[in-house]
């Protein structure tokens, strides 16, 4: 198991028994691994290392600013506004830490498309938000999937010396800030659903499965697109990273495990991705 220094982190827990989802031990739990494990970092603070010309070059030439930018902003205005309609303050407290850090995300972005000087096509108006828990469940499961490939992705650049160290290290602390993201969501949603009556209970569930497939689908509909913008697949291509696809999710499994590793073992794991990216390794040449 990953060590916490591993992780740049000193925090963790060491626990092995069961407990209840939908009960009060379990939100707490969920809650204080956010909360507990907030890395108090500070974009403006970054010192950003200088680059040699090929380096800085690739990094401009990158194709995934914009959408990581827009997705930032998303992530962030969509968690605040269900802090904002939460009644619970354990809840509302870690969904507004969320949002903070998914905010933070977008400074550290900013900031270093400002040091580079690298260009982008400037920000889209944010959407207005009808339904908090809907956009949160489709932000929720956007990100399980989009960090389950950049973690692999991410382990790449740090092994292939793409760019150099001090730069990847910058990013660290925002991969492992997605981890902890996915993991309260994971568990704020068996909580949420543990909490209704039975008939609320397959409703949501529903609204689950139906968020779950709209990120699915837009997904796809990006991948068919030669030219789209989906932040894993045009980000490997980018990073010239001829890795065989079922190499690729056997890296992107052992990354998801060893970063949540470090955190409680009683709180659920994100299950969805790694299914199926076993279920794809059985079939992809590897
Ligand atoms: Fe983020
Ligand atoms: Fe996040």
């Amino acid at each position: 198991m990953a060590q916490p220094q591993d992780l740049g982190q000193e925090w963790h827990y060491n626990l092995h028994d069961r407990v209840a989802v939908g009960s009060r031990l379990h939100k707490e739990l969920f809650c204080g691994m956010l909360l507990d494990s907030f890395d108090p970092y500070k974009p403006a603070a970054i010192d950003w290392p200088p680059l040699a010309p090929d380096a800085l070059t690739r990094l401009r030439q990158l194709p995934f600013w914009d959408i990581a930018l827009e997705t930032e902003e998303s992530a962030g205005s969509r968690m605040q506004a269900l802090a904002d309609a939460t009644a619970d303050p354990l809840i509302r407290k870690a969904l507004a830490l969320n949002a903070f850090e998914e905010r933070r995300h977008k400074d550290v972005l900013g900031a270093m498309i400002r040091h580079y000087g690298i260009p982008t096509k400037g920000e889209k108006a944010p959407q207005a938000l009808r339904n908090p828990v809907w956009a949160f469940l489709r932000t929720g499961y956007g990100e399980c999937f989009d960090s389950f490939f950049a973690y692999g992705l991410f382990a790449l650049a740090r092994q292939s010396g793409f760019f150099p160290p001090d730069l990847v290290g910058v990013f660290e602390p925002v991969v492992q800030e997605e981890a902890r993201h996915n993991l309260f969501f994971v568990n704020w949603v068996a909580y949420m659903r543990a909490q209704r009556t039975p008939a609320f209970r397959v409703a949501f569930a529903a609204r689950c499965l139906a968020a779950l497939a709209v990120q699915i689908w837009k997904r796809m509909g990006t991948a068919r697109t030669v030219d789209g913008d989906n932040f894993t697949r045009t980000g490997g291509k980018a990073l010239g990273l001829g890795l065989k696809p079922a190499r690729f999710l056997g890296l992107c499994l052992a990354e998801n495990e060893r970063r949540l590793s470090p955190y409680d073992s009683r709180l659920l794991r994100p299950r969805i991705m790694p299914l199926v990216a076993r279920a794809a390794m059985r079939i992809l040449p590897g």
